[in-house]
């Protein structure tokens, strides 16, 4: 057993916290904010996220996870201390925040008594751990015996919604440091999850810093690929979907990231990430045009989708028009709605004179706190509530519930059967045999049977 402190109790840190300790560790996991903490020492989970909950719970009840404001204690207690505190885009601008990390390390500095491994979690610009190491390493004088902090850069893979499977069963653990005695305590602590095979992999800390956005580049590169595609298709009356389903089943390409649609890609880490990699290259004097072009794909491909939502009323004229939305989440799963589509296609709406009523099953209230309980949009807490006397319905999520529809509640409900399917969740040629009026990206469209 490790004794391990948690700095920062989002998405990223109470994983990690709960995991390890799940696992047998014991955990301390620190935050500065004092309502959260209290929250999470009561046994409450603030974010939704599969099985957290529960290992929270249990995590509590053994004793081997605690949480606290009091940063100073953690850091004497621990030997091994991780940094998974927010690293949001600054705004108006492409660079990361980093100022909670660097508050981080600083407090490590103030108050270690003896020399400490920090990993560094937080999703970071490349060179990041050696800005970290020197802070923690600041006060020490040349020639000065005293105790050296090492910094290790250890990138999650976790995606959201999935993210304790991902912890618990990885496909690979990256741990990057050249420091023996690091590498021999991390293997310490995440041998429990290597039961079937080895996947730790030990690399040199930029080469680390490096893979986490570099796999995130790759994924997103992926969806833009057949994003592009899909006017291709359109034009030709190819199916993206039967070119997907072609092409992923040879071994060298997988079917895994290859989902093409309207609502292109969100979340806290894509966007962040790619437009991560294109900031280093740049400031490094690079060109990073390969990269730019998934940032520049997911945003034509979105406004290509809001643009046949508007384009299929007369004169793209939505004024008094009804639209049920269902999915304000980046993906099901998960309350998150950074950068999600629902974003762009309900502003566009209200902008234009159109009304929505929206719905998502775990989102709703993290939405109308950033979006506003604005007019023109009502909230609710049933799918099929929104449909009433709606003249169109978006699907913004591929989330379960939406993927068989009641047709017949639906024909009942609205004005007419007009639906725009941002993620192709449906056949078109057999919705427009329910008579449906159909449009979703990449795939043909056919005429609604009356
Ligand atoms: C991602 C990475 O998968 C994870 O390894 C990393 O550490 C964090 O970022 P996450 O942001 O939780 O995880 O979401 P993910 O499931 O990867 O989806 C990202 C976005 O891409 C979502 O908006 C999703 O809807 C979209 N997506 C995904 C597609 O549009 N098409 C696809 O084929 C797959």
């Amino acid at each position: 057993m490790e004794k391990i402190a948690v700095f920062g109790t989002g998405y990223v840190g109470l994983v990690t916290g709960a995991c390890f300790v799940n696992a047998g560790h014991n955990v301390t996991c620190v935050d500065i904010d004092e309502t959260k903490i209290e929250r999470l020492k009561k046994g409450e989970c603030p974010i939704v996220e599969k099985d957290l909950p529960v290992r929270i719970e249990k995590g509590v009840q053994s004793g081997n996870l605690s949480f606290t404001t009091n940063a100073s204690l953690a850091v004497k207690n621990c030997k091994v201390i991780f940094i998974a505190v927010g690293t949001p885009t600054k705004k108006g601008s492409e660079e990361a925040d980093l100022s909670a990390v660097f508050a981080v390390a600083r407090t490590i500095q103030e108050n270690a008594d003896s020399s400490k491994i920090v990993i560094q979690k937080s999703t970071v610009p490349v060179g990041t751990g050696d800005e970290v190491e020197e802070i923690l390493n600041s006060q020490i004088k040349s020639g000065e015996d005293r105790f050296f902090h090492v910094v290790v850069s250890n990138p999650e893979f976790l995606k959201e919604g999935r993210a304790i499977h991902d912890f618990e069963y990885p496909d690979r653990v990256v741990i990057g440091t050249n420091d023996k005695e690091a590498q021999r305590v991390m293997r310490k602590i995440y041998v429990p999850f290597m039961r079937t095979s080895d996947r730790m992999i030990f690399m040199s800390r930029p080469s680390a810093e490096l893979t986490k956005v570099v796999a995130n580049t790759m994924l997103a590169m992926r969806i833009s690929a057949m994003n592009a595609i899909t006017p291709l298709a359109e034009k030709f009356g190819a199916d993206v979907t039967e070119v997907r389903r072609g092409i992923g089943t040879d071994s060298r390409i997988g079917t895994a990231f290859l989902f093409p649609g309207g609502a292109t890609f969100g979340g806290s880490c894509f966007p962040k990430d790619v437009r991560a990699l294109i900031a280093i290259m740049e400031e490094s004097g690079m060109d990073a045009g390969i990269f730019k072009e998934v940032m520049e794909i997911n945003h034509e491909q979105r406004m290509r989708f809001i643009g046949k939502i508007l384009n299929y009323f007369e004169k793209g004229d939505i004024t008094g028009k009804k639209i049920a939305v269902w999915g304000l989440s980046f993906k099901p799963g998960t309350d998150d709605v950074r950068e999600a589509a629902s974003f762009d296609v309900i502003r566009t709406i209200l902008e234009k004179g159109g009304t929505v009523s929206v719905f998502d099953e775990h989102a709703k209230e993290i939405f109308r706190n950033e979006f506003g309980n604005v007019k023109g949009i009502e909230y609710c807490d049933d799918q099929y509530v929104t449909t009433k006397d709606a003249d169109a319905l978006v699907i913004l999520t591929d989330a379960m519930e939406f993927r068989l529809l009641d047709l017949e509640r639906l024909k009942k409900a609205m004005n007419k059967l007009v639906i725009f399917d941002g993620k192709n969740l449906h056949d078109p040629e057999e919705m427009s045999k329910e008579g449906a009026h159909y449009i979703c990206m990449g795939r043909p469209f056919f005429n609604p049977k009356s």
